[in-house]
């Protein structure tokens, strides 16, 4: 018995992988291993032998345990430290004293934040968000937006048309365009819901432009809608004038200036001193001091008409926000390019 104890002990420190030692432990502590072979065999002695060879071999089952632990536990700190060693110019260098490599986190577009925090104002004021298709038709971008079909936004030179050859599809291919604002959603919403509305909509939009330092073919807009029995234009300056201080502090000056738009009666527009040159003139303001921030108006009760509302009974406030705008001055931006040209250094810094 002590000759197998002695064998597996000098068996076990011998042992240099952990598979070594689990051969070893499997050839004594096994299923079908020397020990566990002894311990069956008992069953076939006498009452006191069993007793006594009984104790016997559970000690050394206990001194191989425990030498088998500690084993595993040299082999496991061996190891450590082989791998902590650096062997320069060897394949499996590792210098765990040397700095980690840093990883670089993710972040969201500077101008989805700003689109965020948009949306962010004018839910916390009420509004709920609506979204509608990119690929509009002619109707939800036009006419029911009262835009007569002889108006200059319909004209190829601004609106990209799409052509889609598909037999299914119930409307006519020239009626198919990118929509060239966010105003189709207030269509939308109208047609499906009844007043009260307030509703904010926030997307791209697509126009045929050259892209300048303000300008681009593809940008993007927050569209508002407010439709009740007794929503007045005083209701509309207000919530912009609050959208203005929320985003850019309370003391930025901001003007209404009277304007035009089919389907806002009256319309006005939102001007913002320019914040990259304080009012003084640059190429974002094109030297007026003033950026458009956004256009708004009373809705034109034409398209109250066109989606059946009761021109008697309700009336509404629209305003449509240009996003690209909002963050160049936000963040002192002086070219919009920068926003899409996916450059690192440039997007990190937000
Ligand atoms: N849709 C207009 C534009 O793109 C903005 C606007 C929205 C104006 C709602 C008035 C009311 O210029």
């Amino acid at each position: 018995m002590k000759g197998i104890e002695k064998n597996a002990i000098e068996e076990i420190s011998k042992s240099q992988t952990q598979e070594e030692l689990e051969r070893v432990r499997l050839k004594y502590l096994g299923r079908k291993g020397i020990i566990t072979e002894k311990l069956s065999e008992l069953s076939k002695l006498a009452l006191p032998e069993k007793k006594t060879v009984g104790r016997e071999i559970n000690t050394i089952k206990k001194n191989i345990t425990y030498a088998i632990e500690k084993q595993f536990i040299e082999i496991k700190k061996k190891n450590i430290h082989e791998a902590s060693r650096c062997y320069i110019g060897t394949k499996n260098a590792i210098d765990i004293t040397l700095p980690g490599k840093p990883f670089d986190f993710g972040k969201l577009h500077p101008l989805t934040q700003i689109m965020n925090e948009v949306k962010d104002i004018f839910v916390n004021l009420g509004f709920n968000i609506a979204t509608g298709p990119e690929i509009e038709t002619d109707y939800y971008n036009f006419t029911a937006l009262n835009i007569p079909k002889d108006h200059p936004s319909r004209d190829l030179q601004d609106t990209f048309y799409v052509a889609i050859k598909n037999e299914k599809l119930k409307i006519k291919n020239e009626d198919l365009l990118l929509r060239t604002h966010t105003s189709p959603v207030q269509v939308r919403v109208m047609e499906k819901q009844k007043p009260p509305i307030r509703i904010i909509a926030p997307g791209k939009v697509y126009r045929h432009e050259a892209v300048d330092a303000s300008h681009s073919f593809v940008f993007h807009q927050v569209e508002g809608l407010a439709v009740d029995t007794d929503v007045t234009f005083a209701d509309l300056k207000a919530v912009l004038e609050i959208f203005v201080k929320k985003m850019f502090g309370e003391n930025v000056p901001s003007r209404f200036r009277p304007s035009f738009f089919p389907f806002t009666e009256p319309s006005a527009e939102v001007d913002m001193q320019c914040l990259i040159c304080k009012g003084i003139g640059c190429s974002v303001c094109k030297q007026t001091g003033w950026v458009e921030l956004l256009g708004c108006g009373m809705v034109n009760p034409k398209v109250f008409k066109s989606v059946g509302y009761d021109t008697e009974k309700y009336t509404g406030y629209a305003f449509g926000i240009g996003i690209e705008r909002v963050a160049m001055l936000k963040l002192g931006i002086d070219n919009m390019r920068l926003f899409y040209e996916n450059d690192l250094d440039f997007l990190s810094q937000f």
